[in-house]
């Protein structure tokens, strides 16, 4: 990694807001811890009702991004499910602290922006771009992106940007570019900036509130910031149910990218994450499913396997989940009847009236394997195939749907890697803290 500073003067003024900072050079690693969203919750986390509906708006945007029929949507209530990983980043000259959803399903960097026409409540001050130096205005390079839907504005002469979402809320704003400083963890106490990153300065965002202040998109898509890190990164969750865990990390860059284990071959489609499901096996024992039920329909877009990490739930189509979900429920025999939590017929989440630590955790469960092409196994244990929603319910946290995605529930205690120039992506069973020898 280069490290080099642009100018005497730049470096003074960023020296007053921060210990030392690293100018990243062009193709940087990033070693970043991941914050729970637990730990930024100031009211009680939303009742399943949400997390049910979030979920329907994902696989909604998800439909219809893959189907072409309506690009920029974008679910807006994801963010809302109770358990995220956010990334601390600051943007701006003076930096101002953003809590961004990690996102691999999406593409573009937003954050709320002042002046609002409408802003959801956060709890850092909003980010004002007329107050940093380091602010520009992007041009609009429109057939670069997929997403968002951009247009040019001939008055203002700057490029907006407009993601509408299904339910009527979205986010529209100025494409612009920004510092952003990133508290690596690669080296303590020092910041890392990377300047000029494309973003959206959201000044209309209306419907439900994030967690956080914005998303950070880790699509393939143009737009993304991956490109600025040699198309590798990696991230490990140790877990979901833990906010206290300390090992959550993202890091970014092809030196630091933590490729570990079997690997699967990535397909990109929309700027979505891709890969084949060969079989899902329940305690080994492979469940009667045609294969071809994984299989991404070339004609219509739907079908295939996203990788997604601003969902907590993972889907699977019906002839794939059937299987699951009968063998699960033989594996119970009989003993949690089924609890009624849904409102709607539009996704149906199954629920059981049973403890999760003491029905589950405790008695244990047999390990669910997704198994996918060329030999790479993501294996989920009671907690990743399990949520707790109250004390005495429990819900299977795979949902049927109209593609297979795999949820950040089913991703905890992974390291997965994406090599962007290889297209592949590997799954290594890890205790992130080993990761850790920085
Ligand atoms: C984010 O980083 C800033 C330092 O830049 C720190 O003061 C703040 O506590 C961090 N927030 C969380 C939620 O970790
Ligand atoms: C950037 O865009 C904003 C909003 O449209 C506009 O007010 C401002 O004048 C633009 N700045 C420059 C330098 O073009």
């Amino acid at each position: 990694m280069a490290i080099f500073f642009t100018s005497p003067l730049f470096f003074l003024i960023i020296l007053c807001f921060s210990i030392s900072v690293v100018h990243l050079s062009a193709s940087p690693t990033l070693v970043l811890n991941l914050v729970h969203s637990y730990h930024i919750y100031s009211r009680k986390p939303p009742h399943v009702s949400h997390i049910k509906e979030a979920s329907v708006e994902r696989l909604e945007y998800l439909k219809a991004k893959t189907t072409g029929d309506i690009i920029a949507h974008l679910s807006p209530n994801v963010p809302i499910i109770p358990q995220a990983f956010l990334v601390n980043i600051s943007i701006g000259s003076p930096p101002i602290t953003q809590l961004l959803h990690m996102d691999t399903a999406s593409d573009l960097l937003w954050i709320q922006c002042l002046p609002c026409i409408n802003c959801y409540a956060q709890s850092l001050p909003i980010f004002d771009p007329s107050r940093s130096y380091t602010h520009r205005n992007e041009t609009c390079r429109t057939s670069q992106y997929s997403m968002p839907s951009l247009k040019f504005n001939a008055n203002t002469r700057s490029c907006e940007y407009s993601m509408r979402y299904v339910d009527d809320t979205g986010s529209k704003g100025i494409l612009a570019k920004e510092m952003l400083l990133f508290n690596t963890i690669y080296d303590e106490s020092s910041s890392a900036a990377l300047h000029d990153v494309v973003f959206g300065c959201g000044h209309d965002n209306y419907g439900e509130p994030l967690v956080g202040t914005g998303i950070l998109g880790l699509g393939y898509g143009e737009i993304s910031l991956v490109h600025r890190f040699g198309k590798k990164f990696s991230y490990c969750f140790g877990s979901l149910d833990d906010p206290s865990y300390p090992h959550n990390v993202l890091v970014l860059g092809d030196d630091g990218a933590n490729i570990l284990g079997d690997t699967t071959p990535l397909e990109i489609h929309n700027g979505f994450y891709y890969v084949t499901i060969e079989a899902i096996s329940v305690d080994g024992i492979i469940l009667p499913i045609d294969p071809r039920v994984f299989n991404r329909n070339h004609q219509t877009g739907l079908g295939g396997t996203i990788i997604d990490t601003g969902n907590s739930l993972t889907s699977l189509v019906e002839e794939a989940y059937k299987p699951l979900k009968n063998r699960i429920e033989d594996i119970f025999e009989g003993r949690f009847t089924a609890a009624d939590v849904s409102q709607d017929d539009m996704i149906k989440m199954e629920c059981y009236n049973g403890n999760f630590e003491r029905d589950l955790v405790e008695s244990g469960f047999p390990i669910v394997t997704f198994h996918f092409s060329e030999g790479a196994e993501l294996s989920l244990d009671v907690k990743s195939l399990f949520m707790k929603l109250s004390p005495n319910v429990f819900c299977l946290a795979v949902t049927p749907g109209n593609l297979n995605s795999i949820g950040a529930t089913a991703q905890q205690s992974y390291n997965i890697g994406y090599d962007l120039e290889a297209m592949e992506v590997s799954f290594e069973r890890i205790d992130c803290g080993v990761l850790f020898d920085y």
